[in-house]
């Protein structure tokens, strides 16, 4: 069975984050989610947990795994690293070495794996040099980028930033985990 890391991150398209989880699930892959606490803001970690059929992390600190430091164990597992919806944040991040949280902490260990990020934001945020230039950065380092589509956004513009399809999603998953 295939590990996938689903990382869930504080964009309007979190929701969207419970249906990729089922499909996955559903598709026979074993999938642990991250959520970030801008996530939690717009899904709750039981949502995730029950679809996904495992605890949801949310937190670098926790006591609870006296035998591991689950952050490290958790990119050791990992067949592929997903991160859907990603805000301008985490992108900003994960491209500036940060590991402030459970799922920053994770990408810096990551190697060696097929990493997507889909990212969610308003087309204003979309176009921020300072975000594009963090993307072709992440593009340097062997993160792949499954791009937003254009659409009306949750704020009522139209324009470039919506999260691509989750049928799109779950394509580039399994093209990225033949290549490897
Ligand atoms: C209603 C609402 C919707 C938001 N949607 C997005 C979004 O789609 N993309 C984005 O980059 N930020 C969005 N934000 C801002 C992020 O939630 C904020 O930058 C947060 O700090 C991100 O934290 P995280 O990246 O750790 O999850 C939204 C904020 C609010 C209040």
């Amino acid at each position: 069975m295939k590990n996938i890391i689903l990382g869930v991150t504080g964009s309007i398209a979190a929701y969207k984050a419970a249906y990729l989880t089922n499909a996955l699930t559903k598709r026979g892959y074993n999938v642990d989610v991250i959520i970030t606490k801008g996530g939690m803001e717009f899904i709750t970690p039981l949502t995730l947990q029950t679809l996904s059929k495992n605890r949801v992390y949310t937190d670098t600190f926790e006591l609870d795994y006296p035998r591991e430091v689950k952050h490290i164990s958790l990119s050791k597992k990992a067949d592929l690293f997903l991160i859907a919806p990603a805000t301008a944040n985490i992108i900003g991040k994960i491209a500036n070495g940060i590991g402030d949280d459970m799922l920053t902490s994770v990408a810096l260990a990551m190697t060696g794996i097929p990493m997507l990020i889909a990212p969610a934001m308003n087309t204003r945020m979309w176009e921020n040099p300072i975000v594009q230039e963090n993307i072709k950065k992440l593009k340097k380092y062997g993160y792949q980028f499954i791009e937003p589509r254009e659409a009306i956004l949750a704020d009522g513009d139209l324009g470039k930033g919506a999260l691509a399809e989750v049928e799109e999603i779950l394509k580039s998953i399994e093209s990225a985990l033949q290549v490897k």
